[in-house]
């Protein structure tokens, strides 16, 4: 027997048994089972000892869409839904928006502590000449039609680089995966600033390495005919704050899809085109595209009530509203909605902006938001940004696999040198038919 504090001050005796596990009776058996609690958690394998008679399979847990299964122990990203939290490695989000950079950031992320001056400057070197695409990659891209979505581009041509590194393979080989690291995180805005200008018919513009990573990005989208190219202090701030606070967001549909992928042994480049495809979905990071098309579809600010309505008959969702995490504002929504204004000042007030505003001052308000507690996400106010920066919509799920790369790498390597994991490989409940005898296909009805 252990004491515990119960906190307040009072102190009770309690078992080892009430401590730490939780029992379970089994009413088909009577057969009662203590299983070990560890981090707020039971091991779904302990139920496996859990059977009505010795030959059985033994219990299991059902869980769709992994709504209360932790699939990993992490140490990179901290959420908490409740309060409104996010941490990168233990730094609040709001810190690491105000004073680092997405370079830092992404130091962090994947290395686990902020770089000093001299890391920085390696991480910052490898990164910026790893920014050129084989020239093959461009005839690649020219294959597509002009006005193939920017995303499906992407994701393409990050498997094509699969091709391109064969020795990518090595995945347990920190010296290979730190060389991928380089190339993923310095090519990606090259492919999705060449994606944007194959559909615009305009020649690529090469990367410029005396530019920040942010700046090198912006010049890479919109060079014209100036010998140089000088990015807007303002808009490059903003959209590294973008990058910053998209870099990672734990176990969410697209991580999961690169721990997933990675976990049979698939080579980085294979893996974050997994991850690519599954942040593409309007349900995830395609949902900034789809919030811009909701504020056009909406109009004006007096057809809002209206479209809540047709919101609250199930009729359509309210996009960038709502998350499986966050019961409470996303901290990343206030950090955006401040940058928008810093970008509004310099290229006008985007038209969209006082929908938004109207949808928000209603949803907040409204009891069917309320009670479901669905508060602005992410993705509701960074489109107006990336629309009033010049980008079309189909930009900006790109934008936000840019920022999520470096959470996809650091989760990608967590995973794989954690001895725990093996490949990922859910059990399900069958309920089909039994075995059946073949029907010829002259006697199908
Ligand atoms: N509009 C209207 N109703 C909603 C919305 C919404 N955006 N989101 C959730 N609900 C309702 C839902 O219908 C359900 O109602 P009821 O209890 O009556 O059936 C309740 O709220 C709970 O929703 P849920 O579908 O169980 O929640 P989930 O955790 O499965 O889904 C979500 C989370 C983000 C997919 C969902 O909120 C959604 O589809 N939002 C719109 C798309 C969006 O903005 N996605 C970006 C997420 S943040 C960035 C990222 O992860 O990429």
């Amino acid at each position: 027997m252990e004491k515990s504090s119960t906190g307040a001050g009072s102190t009770e005796v309690r078992t080892a048994q009430q401590q730490d596990s939780l029992t379970i009776v089994d009413n088909r058996t009577g057969k009662r089972y203590d299983l070990p609690i560890t981090n707020g958690c039971i091991r779904a394998m302990d139920l496996r000892k859990i059977k009505v008679e010795d030959g059985d399979f033994g219990l299991m847990s059902y869980d769709p869409a992994f709504l209360n299964t932790a699939s990993c122990i992490s140490k990179i990203t901290l959420i908490d839904g409740d309060l409104g939290i996010l941490r990168y490695r233990g730094y609040p989000i709001e810190v690491l928006a105000e004073k680092s950079t997405y370079l830092e950031t992404a130091y962090l992320l994947i290395h686990g502590e902020l770089p000093n001056r001299s890391q920085l400057s390696d991480w910052t070197y490898h990164i910026t000449h790893h920014t050129f695409i084989h020239e093959s990659i461009k005839k690649f891209l020219d294959g597509f039609h002009y006005d193939a979505h920017p995303m499906s581009m992407l994701i393409s041509t990050i498997a094509a680089l699969s091709t391109f590194y064969p020795e990518s393979k090595s995945i347990f080989s920190a010296e290979s995966r730190k060389k991928q690291t380089y190339r993923l995180l310095g090519k990606l805005p090259t492919i999705a600033a060449f994606a944007y200008r194959h559909s615009l018919g305009l020649p690529f513009v090469y990367p410029d390495n005396d530019l920040s990573y942010t700046g090198n990005f912006l010049n890479m989208l919109f060079k014209t005919t100036e010998l140089k190219y000088h990015p807007n202090p303002t808009l490059e701030r903003a959209l590294d704050i973008l990058f910053i606070l998209h870099a990672d967001h734990e176990q969410n549909c697209s991580t999961s899809a690169m721990r997933g992928v990675g976990s049979s042994q698939s080579d980085p480049y294979c893996s974050t085109a997994a991850a690519c495809a599954a942040l593409y979905g309007p349900l995830h990071g395609g949902a900034n595209e789809a919030v811009l098309r909701m504020l056009m579809e909406i109009g004006s600010v007096q057809k809002v009530p209206e479209y809540i309505k047709r919101v609250k008959g199930g009729e359509v969702k309210l996009m960038g509203f709502g998350h499986r995490v966050y019961k409470n504002y996303d901290p990343r929504a206030k950090i955006i909605k401040r940058a928008a204004y810093e970008v509004f000042d310099i290229m006008g007030r985007n038209p969209l902006l006082d929908i938004a505003l109207e949808v928000e001052r209603i949803a907040l308000e409204d009891d069917y938001f309320v009670s479901r507690k669905l508060y602005p996400n992410v993705d509701f106010y960074s489109g107006l940004i990336y629309q009033s920066m010049g980008l079309p919509v189909t930009m900006f799920p790109v934008l936000f696999a840019i920022g999520r790369m470096a959470g996809w790498i650091s989760q990608w390597e967590e995973m794989l040198l954690d001895p725990e994991q093996k490949i990922a490989r859910p059990r399900q409940v069958y309920l089909g038919y039994g075995q059946r005898d073949y029907i010829p296909i002259d006697d199908r009805v």
